[in-house]
């Protein structure tokens, strides 16, 4: 079966550093399907040709380690271009031509990729339903969305309402690249492909969870975007929820999209929602000192690159265990992790002097960049009487796999293609994240709350936020991974 993928946007920054890389890789690696072509939509004009030698540049630098001329040449001749402004519907009606031309007039699948800025979405939807290129009657036809998906919950819920008028909820596909990487996916594959996690994976072991993705580079000169959006709403409402949902969830019967993506949607279902004060209690947001200096930020800003958000998940095996979630730019080292800290043992017998609560088995599971899981447990001191000290094992993807870890892009382009939808957000499940994050943006943009925290780059935020976590007796695990 022919497969054709539009990219609408497709002179903009994601084609060419993910998007055609990706693309790349697949056909190298002999897993895109015969006879797939590539159409990129955007206004500026470039012919086929001018557009290939374009991508073969890009790709080059972002594949670059296995990028290699002779393949591209293969690889060039599926690609094509078709200039097209989004708010004319001509060239909608022009588009429709090019594909049946390409396809031959027969079946194909096609995948409508939108990544353009965010404001298109609506009427590009709109524009592939007036011209026809939503119906199925020469095969699939798919839409995906790149994040963000709405702003708020009042925006995002128009937005699925408008793609519903042209797509059924089984042909939309939204993006969140978290749930690409390999090692967000093993985090399934650690709970319900191992029997011994799943009995102590509650609240009778488990005293919290942290999960944290701090990253150390700045906004720089995404600030333009950055500054309407924050902390919250880049990183929060998708990729940690997505993180705090596959580790709280209930394993589903089978991996498949909608019995997975019910299991997320009843997690988001238990969070508690949070009122004014909650929020100013339970959450915490940062901004680091030199970030009002950025190209395109006001002098005033009160946009937060750093917070905290500490949610409860209100049934049977979550109740009274707090999931702490951070992240922030400017941090100390990249590191997104999630620490399960179990509680301490009933009862210590070593007299070893007094130990800090958090002083317990942890499990730690590196999502990035140094893909792996270290357990945490209590080691004798040799030579040391009967000192006890916390010790680790440690199992990392690189020394037990030679594949190297591929671009999430790869995974979530090839499963749009074979209609797999188990790693992309359902409509009821991006509105819930909203729901629970739209109360905290609130209760921070009131005027009375409580001003922002500045920090140091290259830290671990507001030294507050380290005060916030010892006065609920916890610590957060500040330990930059070791890259080997
Ligand atoms: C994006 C955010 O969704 O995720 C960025 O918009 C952030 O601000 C990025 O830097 C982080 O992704 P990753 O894959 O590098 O963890």
């Amino acid at each position: 079966m022919a497969h054709t993928v539009v990219i609408f946007g497709a002179s903009g920054d994601l084609t060419s550093r993910k998007l055609v890389p990706a693309l790349y890789e697949l056909y190298r690696k002999g897993r895109l399907p015969e006879q797939t072509r590539i159409v990129g939509f955007s206004r500026t004009k470039f012919s086929h040709e001018a557009w290939r030698e374009k991508l073969a540049e890009s790709t080059a630098h972002f594949a670059a380690e296995t990028f290699d001329r002779a393949l591209w040449e293969t690889f060039a001749p599926a690609i094509y271009y078709h200039p097209g402004d989004i708010g004319n519907p001509e060239d909608f009606d022009l588009l429709g031509r090019l594909l049946d031309e390409l396809e031959g007039n027969g079946e194909a699948v096609r995948v409508y990729y939108l990544s353009t800025a965010p404001r298109f979405y609506e009427p590009a939807v709109a524009q592939l339903g007036a011209a026809g290129l939503a119906r199925e009657d020469r095969g699939k036809r798919r839409v995906v969305i790149e994040k963000p998906f709405g702003s708020d919950l009042a925006s995002a819920g128009e937005l699925n309402q408008a793609i519903h008028k042209v797509f059924n909820e089984e042909q939309v596909y939204r993006i969140d690249h978290y749930l690409g990487k390999e090692t967000v996916q093993n985090l399934l594959v650690f709970r319900f492909a191992n029997g011994i996690f799943e009995p102590i994976w509650n609240r009778n072991y488990v005293d919290h969870v942290q999960i944290t993705a701090a990253e150390e580079v700045t906004v720089g000169r995404r600030a333009g975007y950055y500054d309407g959006v924050g902390i919250l709403r880049d990183m929060f409402q998708n990729h940690l929820l997505q993180l705090l949902t596959l580790t709280a969830m209930e394993a589903p019967a089978r991996f498949e999209a909608d019995m997975v993506r019910d299991e997320k949607v009843k997690v988001l279902r238990s969070i508690r929602p949070m009122e004014h004060e909650d929020a100013i209690r339970d959450t915490m947001r940062g901004q680091y000192r030199k970030y009002r200096d950025e190209p395109d930020v006001p002098p005033e800003s009160q946009t937060a690159t750093f917070a905290i958000v500490k949610l409860h998940v209100d049934n049977w095996r979550w109740q009274g265990v707090p999931f702490m979630l951070r992240s922030g730019k400017a941090m100390s080292c990249r590191t997104t992790q999630i620490v399960i800290q179990f509680r301490q043992a009933p009862h210590m017998m070593f007299h070893t002097g007094p130990r800090a609560p958090y002083e317990a088995n942890r499990l730690v599971i590196q999502i990035q960049p140094a893909e792996g899981i270290q357990l945490h447990f209590h080691t004798k001191v040799p030579d040391e009487g009967m000192k006890v000290r916390l010790t680790d094992l440690e199992f990392t993807f690189k020394d037990k796999f030679s594949a190297t870890m591929p671009e999430a892009y790869q995974r979530l382009l090839l499963d749009v293609m074979q209609g797999d939808a188990s790693l992309f957000s359902r409509a009821d499940e991006v509105e819930l994240a909203w729901k629970i994050v739209d109360p905290i943006q609130a209760a921070w943009d009131r005027p009375a709350s409580p001003p922002i925290e500045l920090y140091e780059a290259g830290g671990w935020g507001p030294p507050n936020s380290t005060q916030w976590m010892h006065r609920q007796d916890r610590e957060w695990f500040d330990r930059c991974p070791v890259l080997r």
